[in-house]
């Protein structure tokens, strides 16, 4: 089960080693995994449905992330129809590389001896979207970089992550470390200055989220984070020992995406779940999930509350088309990162659609909950009745509850803002609608749609501010025909936050030569942007990272990722489509990882630091 941690631990052959591995492979055996795929995947993955990987995408993809995603991840119910050699077997064919023929690469790329980690300096840039407010907004004095140096920014270092074919979650920086989660199974501590590697510490699942970090009362410094299986993890910076690890959810196909927040002595994790992509297969018994909240001491990760975004557990509901059993209600998964209004005494998610008709209440919305004890303060429902899973996407599987859709999601994490002495919640959907609502009662404020929205957003994964701005990131791509009506307007959309009013728009040119005509089909800002005072930085599915004049809408600097980069840890590694997470801005440095296989995306495992002048 633990294949991810194992192969972690090693890299790729050079390529001309893989070919004579692959060359050396049956092709009796080959011609079975192509005939299994037709048999069991081509259904889906033969193009027919819009963003689902074609097979030609699936080529982008590392071996271990396919057989990840058959065990573990969002192929699991499709995989445990097939045996492990079958599964094995599939994920070389598919990606054109063994699985088997991959080396230890421990060694490279170490730091020397006197390079040591030390986790006690400032916490430059903390967990998702840097802080409890998830504004992702730098000050000018820990960014080190003004708008006049922004142009200058040029490529440092680069690193890989060994086998992994998505970047999901922002790296986090602490004194003299960066601490990155690996979709490989394992967390890395680099030196943030050179790339080198502290240490590696494998925990056997895919580490979906940031590096939440925050110090104990005995003074330790602790990174705490959420993998595959929905475990959380508290690990020790100085280290990587695990202090802790508690699966916080009884449903097989959990998941922890968003990442944890912590918080005078506890951590807050939220919990969402693959089920609504098992729900595609007609004989999978949908639907049983149900998306949660837990708070855990820091120290000892005992769980202290919990609570769920649906009332009850799912019952049976009878029989699908394809005769099999159906269960409800389910789905709200919590995949966005909570925030945390101290003042307020709440912690603030956003929630996803309900996988099973009809709807819950606290589906699509924003909710505030008491930090104390994990009550409900106020529930502001942004689309009633949206209930929907990955069976709608082949037009009406046998699970398609009867709404349909829209898939309108609150996957971005919420961000608080102050405006006028009042403390705001700005939540950005996958409708394209921005909302302000306030953080003391949820009343709406303002709200303003930027984008046409659809299943991968409108907003996907982030809006970020400088306090007087929200920077939204508009993706406007649809998934097996959920897109709403209009004309999408994928980009870059800046509101001013006292009314929500259109400040400037950065339409996407999705101009990426090395991609030629896939180009288009990816065009699109998911991922969420980071600011510092003037400037802001935003990645797109493309590939490319701009930085933007934060007034005028100028582009001051751009660098295209999408291509193969010399790592400092000998790691094969591209970039490819730049999503989830945000750039990170500290002392001169801008991180960006660029990466992302999901939804017919361009698959990459490289962190970019870039620095000016050589600092
Ligand atoms: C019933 C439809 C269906 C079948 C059959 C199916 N898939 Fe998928 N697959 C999907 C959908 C839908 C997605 C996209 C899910 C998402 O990204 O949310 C997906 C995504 C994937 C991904 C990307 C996972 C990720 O983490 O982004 C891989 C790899 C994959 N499928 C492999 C396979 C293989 C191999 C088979 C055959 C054994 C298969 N699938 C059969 C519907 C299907």
């Amino acid at each position: 089960m633990s294949k991810a941690g194992k192969t972690g631990r090693r890299v790729r052959l050079s390529v001309a080693a893989s070919i004579l591995a692959l060359a050396a492979l049956a092709p009796a055996r080959a011609e079975e995994a192509g005939e299994l795929f037709e048999r069991a995947c081509a259904s889906c993955h033969s193009g027919a449905i819009p963003n689902v990987p074609t097979r030609e995408a699936l080529e982008g993809f590392s071996p271990e992330a396919i057989l990840e995603s058959l065990e573990t991840g969002k192929m699991a119910a499709q995989g445990e129809a097939l045996s492990a050699e079958e599964r094995r077997a599939l994920a070389e064919y598919l990606s054109g590389a063994p699985l088997a023929e991959t080396v230890a690469a421990d060694g490279a790329g170490r730091c020397g001896g006197d390079r040591r980690p030390d986790p006690d300096g400032a916490v430059p840039w903390r967990g998702w979207d840097n802080g409890p407010d998830n504004q992702a907004f730098q000050s000018e004095a820990l960014a080190g970089l003004t708008a006049a140096e922004v142009p200058r920014l040029a490529l440092k270092w680069a690193f890989g992550v060994p086998g992994a074919s998505s970047m999901r979650s922002p790296p986090t920086l602490a004194g003299n470390m960066l601490l990155l989660g690996g979709m490989d199974g394992a967390v890395y501590a680099l030196d943030r200055e050179s790339g080198c590697l502290f240490w590696r510490t494998g925990i056997g699942s895919p580490v979906r989220t940031a590096i939440e970090i925050d110090r104990l009362a005995d003074g330790r410094m602790v990174g705490y984070f959420g993998d595959g299986r929905a475990a959380a993890h508290a690990i020790e910076l100085r280290t990587g020992t695990v202090l802790w690890s508690r699966r916080l959810h009884e449903h097989r196909l959990a998941v922890i995406s968003g990442s944890p927040k912590a918080h005078a002595g506890r951590v807050y994790v939220p919990v969402s779940s693959f089920e609504v992509s098992a729900a595609a297969r007609p004989d999978y018994p949908c639907c049983t999930f149900r998306g949660a909240v837990a708070a855990l001491d820091a120290a000892t990760g005992e769980p202290v509350w919990r609570t769920f975004t649906v009332a009850g557990e799912a019952k049976s509901t009878g029989r699908s088309r394809a005769g099999t059993q159906t269960y409800g209600p389910a789905g709200a998964p919590v995949w966005a990162t909570p925030a945390i209004v101290p003042e307020l005494g709440l912690l603030v998610i956003g929630t996803g659609q309900s996988y099973t008709s009809p709807a819950t209440p606290a589906s699509d919305a924003l909710v505030a909950l008491s930090l104390a004890d994990g009550a409900p303060r106020w529930i502001h429902q942004a689309t009633p009745g949206d209930a929907w899973n990955a069976a709608c996407a082949r037009g009406g599987g046998a699970n398609c509850p009867s709404e349909d859709g829209p898939d309108f999601d609150f996957g971005a994490a919420p961000v608080i803002v102050s405006v006028g002495g009042r403390t705001v919640v700005i939540g950005g959907q996958k409708s394209g609608v921005v909302h302000a609502l306030d953080a003391v009662d949820g009343a709406v404020l303002w709200k303003t749609k930027i984008g046409r929205g659809g299943a991968l957003g409108g907003i996907h994964f982030g809006v970020a501010s400088d306090g007087a701005r929200a920077f939204a990131a508009v993706s406007d791509r649809g998934f097996g025909g959920t897109q709403a009506g209009g004309e999408a307007r994928p980009g870059l959309v800046v509101l001013d936050l006292a009314e929500g009013r259109e400040l400037w728009r950065f339409d996407d040119p999705a101009d990426c030569p090395g991609l030629r005509g896939r180009c288009r089909s990816i065009a699109g800002f998911s991922a969420s942007p980071a600011a510092l005072p003037g400037v802001v930085f935003a990645g797109a599915l493309d590939g490319t990272i701009r930085a933007f004049d934060a007034v005028s809408g100028a582009v001051l600097w751009s660098a295209a990722t999408q291509r193969a980069f010399d790592t400092v840890n000998e790691v094969t590694a591209r970039g490819g489509s730049i999503d989830a997470g945000s750039p990170v801005i500290a002392d001169g440095h801008v991180y960006v990882m660029s990466g992302y296989q999901s939804f017919n995306q361009v698959a990459g495992n490289v962190l970019l630091a870039f620095t000016v002048d050589g600092r």
